[in-house]
């Protein structure tokens, strides 16, 4: 059940990967960066970034550590890998490498990296915590874990998730009955510091710190936000909407956005927190 849930979420990722960050919406690019740029690279240094997407962390970790240095991302989704690939190649960078690789079980020498980050990637593993003991591993003594996960869901949120469930629920098939005993969907997972510590805990981190960043992600056109949801993993949601649905469906998120996001400058915009989380292999 876990492995094919890890494949039915690379699937997900890999029929997203052209368009993943590509629809005019910045989201990943910018909380990328901010992840790196929180790893406080340094030149010549060997970095792991796993489930790096189209390289929104694993490009300026590239660049921050130099070609003295070294790149390494792995993700699941072939689509992602390839994507990333060009972009290095047309960057210029030859010491960024990039290759299919599961998260949870990375194939890489022990004590082999001096960082390992993990950008909006830990919730969907079905064991974050033996993915978290094999970074442990991979580290060398003193290495660092960065990651970045999303914060508890706030007020405002639970009232436009309601209001996001009503324009698109006539869309969608019923809800799975939960069954007992299962996990937490994705979103719902690793969004407090204390799952946090103790996740890392349990892998053997140290130093444990964290800081919270805002991010508004702004929408040109209301009619953006269904090719921005069909972009990422929410597509694994757009997906189940009969083709037949689309132009109604789509018409009641363009509707929703307009009357929802609009704030008093006239922008459309939702706002989003994450948190970027440091921890040490002692
Ligand atoms: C939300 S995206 C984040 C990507 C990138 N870190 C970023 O910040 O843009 C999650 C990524 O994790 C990848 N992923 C999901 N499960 C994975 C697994 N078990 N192993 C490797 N990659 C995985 C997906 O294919 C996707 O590229």
């Amino acid at each position: 059940m876990a492995e094919a849930d890890k494949q039915r979420i690379a699937g997900v990722f890999d029929r997203a990967a052209p368009m993943y960050e590509q629809t005019g919406v910045a989201f990943f690019d910018p909380l990328g960066a901010a992840l790196a740029t929180h790893a406080g690279l340094r030149p010549g240094e060997r970095i792991l970034d796993v489930g790096c997407g189209r390289g929104a962390s694993l490009i300026p970790a590239a660049e921050a550590v130099g070609p003295s240095g070294a790149a390494i991302g792995i993700d699941l989704a072939v689509g992602m890998v390839e994507a990333t690939a060009a972009e290095a190649r047309r960057r210029g960078l030859a010491h960024l490498h990039v290759q299919v690789g599961d998260a949870e079980a990375p194939d890489f020498p022990d004590a082999s990296f001096d960082a390992v980050l993990a950008g909006l990637v830990l919730f969907f593993l079905p064991d974050a915590p033996a993915a978290v003991r094999a970074y442990a591993r991979l580290l060398r003594p003193g290495g660092r874990l960065v990651i970045s996960t999303f914060t508890e869901v706030s007020d405002a949120d639970k009232e436009w998730f309601e209001h996001f469930g009503q324009a698109l629920g006539p869309y969608l098939p019923p809800p799975p009955e939960p069954v007992p005993g299962s996990p937490p969907p994705p979103d719902a997972r690793l969004r407090t510091r204390e799952s946090l510590v103790e996740l890392l805990a349990g892998g053997g981190f140290s130093d444990v710190r964290f800081t919270e960043k805002a991010h508004r992600t702004v929408f040109a056109r209301p009619e953006q936000f269904w090719d921005w949801l069909w972009s990422a993993g929410m597509r694994g949601m757009m997906e189940s909407i009969p083709a037949q649905d689309h132009d109604d469906a789509r018409a009641a998120l363009t509707t929703l956005v307009a009357e929802r996001l609009r704030s008093d400058d006239g922008t459309l915009g939702w706002a989003t927190t994450i948190r970027l989380t440091t921890a040490r292999r002692p």
